[in-house]
């Protein structure tokens, strides 16, 4: 299938290329795509992935095809399949899909378009994984050998998964902390105040109530005393450290207030890496290579 719907299916030679191109589009290289038209498909929501692909597509010259979810042929029971090939029946280009399903494009192989994975329940979430890259590449100019803990709620997360699979690919010393009710043992564990001043990178997680199936075993207010990112614990971290957060934040509770745009974060240039990171994922793939 063509487009981007998991890292592992990209060498980490590719991976750093693309942050490349990424960079150099973020300097202010140009290239543009005037007969292309591109539709997004978001199935669950989004504020981040959803609109930093369509600014990403606009500043490609790329015509957007907002699906409205609510106002589509899937209210009558229309597949994905059915959808996604209407799309390409219709002339589009490649379509951006969100879903609340691990893998859901397992069941979209015979579309020839690309696709651009947002998002598949807790598996990938790919663009994110490349923008948060982009920005560790841009801070420490190397992967290897950095220390980066990720902070939360591990087992429903996707953008953990994603990023514990590449970063350990690409040399980093990966290890995950929080509530023990979230440790899924994808990475090694460690406690969070040993990670906060051993770490290169901390990276927060929000918690995902929403894909909860029971309650969570602490209020959030303990969560952020145990857990949170508060500015006693920012003062303990190392000289050069960075703290990341995927978005969307709960300020007060994985970070508070007033930590969420502190010197250190960065949380709002991850945002604005990832604009660059879609307009190179989409170029790439139009021009044949993805
Ligand atoms: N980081 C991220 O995926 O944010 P959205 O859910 O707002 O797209």
């Amino acid at each position: 299938m063509r487009g981007l719907l998991t890292l592992k299916d990209l060498s980490c030679d590719k991976i750093i290329e693309l942050i490349k191109y990424a960079i150099k589009l973020k300097k202010g290289f140009r290239i543009s795509y005037p007969d292309k038209k591109i539709a997004t498909l978001f199935f669950e929501n989004s504020t981040r992935t959803q609109y930093s692909f369509q600014c990403a597509l606009m500043n490609l010259g790329i015509k957007v095809i907002d699906f409205d979810t609510q106002l589509s042929s899937i209210a009558k029971g229309e597949s994905l399949y059915d959808t996604v090939r209407t799309f390409e029946a219709l002339g589009v280009d490649g379509v951006v899909i969100r879903h609340s399903k691990d893998r859901y494009f397992d069941e979209l192989e015979n579309i020839k378009i690309p696709i651009f994975n947002g998002g598949d329940g807790k598996a990938n979430h790919p663009t994110q994984s490349l923008l948060d890259l982009m920005t560790i590449y841009e801070e420490f100019g190397k992967f290897d050998g950095l220390k980066c803990c990720i902070v939360g709620d591990i087992s429903h997360s996707r953008v953990a998964h994603t990023n514990i699979e590449v970063m350990q690919r690409l040399g980093m010393d990966v290890y995950i902390s929080g509530p023990e009710e979230f440790n899924d043992n994808s990475a090694k564990w460690i406690p969070f105040d040993d990670a906060i001043s051993q770490m290169d990178v901390i990276m927060l997680l929000r918690v995902q109530f929403e894909r909860h199936k029971e309650k969570m075993k602490m209020s959030v207010e303990e969560y952020h005393e145990k857990y949170g990112m508060t500015s006693k614990r920012v003062e303990k971290m190392k000289e050069n450290a960075i703290i990341m957060h995927p978005a969307p934040i709960n300020r007060g509770v994985e970070i508070a207030d007033e930590v969420a745009e502190c010197e250190k974060s960065r949380i709002y240039k991850q945002m604005t890496n990832g604009v660059y990171i879609r307009m190179a994922v989409i170029s790439d793939a139009l021009d044949g290579n993805l």
